[in-house]
């Protein structure tokens, strides 16, 4: 199975490209974008993205490093900010980014579907020795999405290939602006048996592509000395002149210049066949219930003689639904 995707080089024009680090800096705090544990019934207490987390913990990485837990935690644990929420910009400058004709192109012949609805524009920060495990993004479907269920279910929904029919198509523009050492974007464009892709994380360009459905990570930042300890709660703070510090409430626990930094931007469109199928998302005519979802899996365990006799406890469900499915690419 293989997977369309397009690259951009150069993605803006170079003042353009110079104006969203202007953007980055003059935006100046960047809060950690860290998994809340689940609350929902099903899967209790498992992080949000326990399927990557797990496959993280187990394999150490694209590379099989083995860390301590909390190592590792601190090596993920990086920084994001929203910088336009649907079509509405939510700080100014990010335009020219929310509405680039290239991307929508791209999202046209990603998914062959023609009515692009931008979702979301944020950006990624990682500083040295931080990396990106391997995953899937989070998918949508009509009636199902990180709202109302856990992350994990969705990805279990979507390597099923149970609910293609609810599925809203999604694609992803990532963009790099920063000059950082390491932070390589890796992506298995022939699925998670196929050999993997290795993009530098070059200056003002970008890839476009279905990351709900392509497996890819970040490959590690360079860094000379040892990991941070980073921790949720945590902020990235512009301190002016292309400085930028690491704070634990008003202590300082790092500094880095403009270059140590990995700055990306990510576009996010929802990819609708026709405004019938837009409307039907919007206006929630067609969605799945939990119930419906749950059932459809657990028949699907059992055809495939996984399950047999009563089901298990919702957690050991959960565990079973994300070993049965998710099927990430083998360490390098
Ligand atoms: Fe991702």
């Amino acid at each position: 199975m293989s997977h369309h995707y397009e690259l951009f080089d150069p993605l803006l024009s170079p003042t353009e490209a110079d104006a969203m680090v202007d953007l980055c800096q003059r935006f100046g705090r960047y809060g950690m974008y860290s998994q809340e544990a689940s609350a929902a019934e099903i899967g209790q207490g498992l992080a949000q993205r326990h399927d990557a987390v797990m496959n993280f913990v187990r394999s150490g990485g694209r590379f099989g490093r083995k860390e301590p837990l909390h190592v590792l935690a601190a090596r993920t644990n990086y920084f994001r900010e929203e910088y336009a929420y649907g079509d509405t910009v939510r700080f100014a400058g990010i335009e020219p980014f929310l509405t680039h004709a290239g991307f929508r192109a791209a999202a046209h012949a990603v998914h062959g579907r023609p009515v692009i609805e931008p979702a979301i524009v944020y950006a990624n920060i990682l500083v040295p020795g931080q990396e990106l495990a391997v995953h899937t993004d989070v998918p949508e479907f009509r009636g199902a999405n990180r709202k109302r269920f856990p992350q994990w279910l969705m990805v279990v929904m979507h390597h099923s290939r149970l609910f293609d029919a609810w599925r809203m198509p999604i694609v992803t523009g990532v963009a790099w602006f920063s000059a950082c050492q390491g932070g390589e974007f890796v992506f298995y464009p022939e699925g998670a048996s196929g050999a993997p892709v290795v993009l530098p994380a070059k200056r003002n360009t970008a890839i476009l592509l279905d990351t709900d459905s392509v497996f890819h990570g970040v490959d590690r930042v360079a860094s000379d000395g040892e990991m941070v300890l980073l921790r949720p709660g945590m902020h990235l703070v512009h301190d002016g002149g292309g400085r930028w510090s690491i704070r634990d409430s008003d202590t300082v626990v790092a500094r880095y210049a403009w270059d140590e930094l990995r700055f990306s931007v990510s576009w996010k469109a929802y990819c609708f066949a026709d405004t019938a199928e837009r409307d039907a998302w919007r206006a929630h005519s067609d969605d799945l219930s939990l119930d419906a979802i749950l059932d459809t899996l657990v028949d699907d365990l059992r055809a495939r003689g996984r399950l047999t006799g009563d089901r298990p406890a919702p957690t050991d469900l959960a565990l079973q639904l994300i070993d049965e499915y998710i099927q990430f690419p083998a360490a390098a």
